[in-house]
């Protein structure tokens, strides 16, 4: 197959057949989803989100039971157990970290590596992709704002030419708004050395989200996913796709009434962050797994317009593989003529 040559960078990466790597998502990356996207022959990334380091531990061994292939471990640097899940993996001898969040220390990326993981980093500019290049990130994740989830300020088309296009001395890997075999096949030979897909999982058989979550995918045009706004830098808020729902409006409106209690003196910032930032908290939860489609978090990429049906993640990694060599196909008979 013509695709062979351009997965062999990610595949030895990776260790798995086809480098095409199912993002961690909080609540709903867990050890069934994992090994099922490892067992399809892609990479799978278990959600270190904000789980108690036990509970993380038991799904690491539980994954590893479930499948033979290799898996790697999502962990979010801005978590309160972020340290103490480091430490596991660090234990446990993981062969593959992804940091998120924030951007990691020098020192806790040349930890994971000194217990034998591989150190795979998000850049979402150009400034910091070099940055953590230096720090030792062996890989990196490129993560336009298109994506699902919390996200970086720039395009996906912008990071590719600022980045993807001047890095040569690690694997470079690319997310955000990917659903189509035909899309990998050009970001491959762009001299991506694979692909991250969260949105499109979700709609897998085997991934366990609510079925009112992944009706709401079904649905969804790509217009629908839209960036939590910011109105006034006095009220940071952290940017997040989501699908517009009731909690979105709800959330823009209470920072209007927030920002209008400050300008009248009748709150302090500090008290007015805090509502901020309290207002989603377990929102993600009850829209994954209680299926509160009108109030909770539907984190969800702009590819959520490309995606319009429930498969067996076997069928969609097959799906992507063949588009992608068709398309290889087409483009070689294309410049032969
Ligand atoms: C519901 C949801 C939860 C997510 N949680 C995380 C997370 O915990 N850690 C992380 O690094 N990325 C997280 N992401 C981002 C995905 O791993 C992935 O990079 C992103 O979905 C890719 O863009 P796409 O949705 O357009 O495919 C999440 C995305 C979604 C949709």
């Amino acid at each position: 197959m013509l695709i062979d040559k351009f997965f062999e960078n990610g595949r030895q990466f990776l260790g798995c057949k086809y480098p095409i790597m199912c993002g961690a998502m909080t609540w709903v990356s867990d050890p069934k989803l994992v090994s099922a996207v490892g067992n399809a022959g892609g990479f799978g990334l278990l959600a270190g989100g904000n789980t108690p380091v036990d509970i993380l531990e038991k799904q690491i061994i539980e994954t590893g039971e479930l499948t033979e292939n290799p898996f790697g471990i999502n962990l979010i640097t801005l978590a309160p157990v972020y340290k103490d899940q480091l430490e596991l993996i660090c234990r446990l001898g993981c062969p593959l970290v992804v940091f998120a969040g924030g951007i990691p220390k020098k020192s806790e990326i040349e930890k994971a590596k000194e217990h034998g993981a591989r150190v795979v980093c998000f850049a979402s500019t150009a400034p910091l992709a070099h940055q953590l290049i230096e720090r030792g990130a062996d890989a990196l994740i490129l993560e336009g704002s298109e994506a699902g989830g919390h996200i970086g300020p720039v395009a996906l088309s912008v990071l590719i030419q600022q980045i993807l296009f001047s890095v040569e001395s690690v694997p470079i890997f690319i997310a955000g708004g990917i659903a189509t075999g035909r899309m990998m096949a050009h970001l491959l030979m762009m001299g991506a050395a694979g692909i991250q897909m969260g949105t499109r999982f979700i709609m897998a058989e085997e991934c366990m989200a609510h079925s009112k979550f992944k009706e709401t995918f079904r649905m969804a045009k790509a217009r629908d996913a839209v960036a939590t706004p910011q109105f006034d830098s006095r009220l940071p808020v952290i940017p997040v796709r989501a699908l517009k729902n009731e909690g979105s409006i709800e959330f823009a409106k209470l920072q209007l009434e927030l920002l209008n209690k400050l300008d009248n003196n009748l709150l302090d910032k500090l008290e007015a962050q805090f509502r901020v930032e309290e207002f989603w908290a377990g929102a993600l939860r009850s829209a994954v797994i209680d299926g509160d489609t009108g109030r909770g978090s539907l984190m969800a990429g702009q590819s959520v317009g490309l995606v319009d049906k429930v498969q067996p993640l076997k069928e969609i990694i097959e799906e992507m593989v063949s588009q992608a060599e068709s398309e290889m196909q087409r483009l070689r008979d294309a410049l032969n003529q």
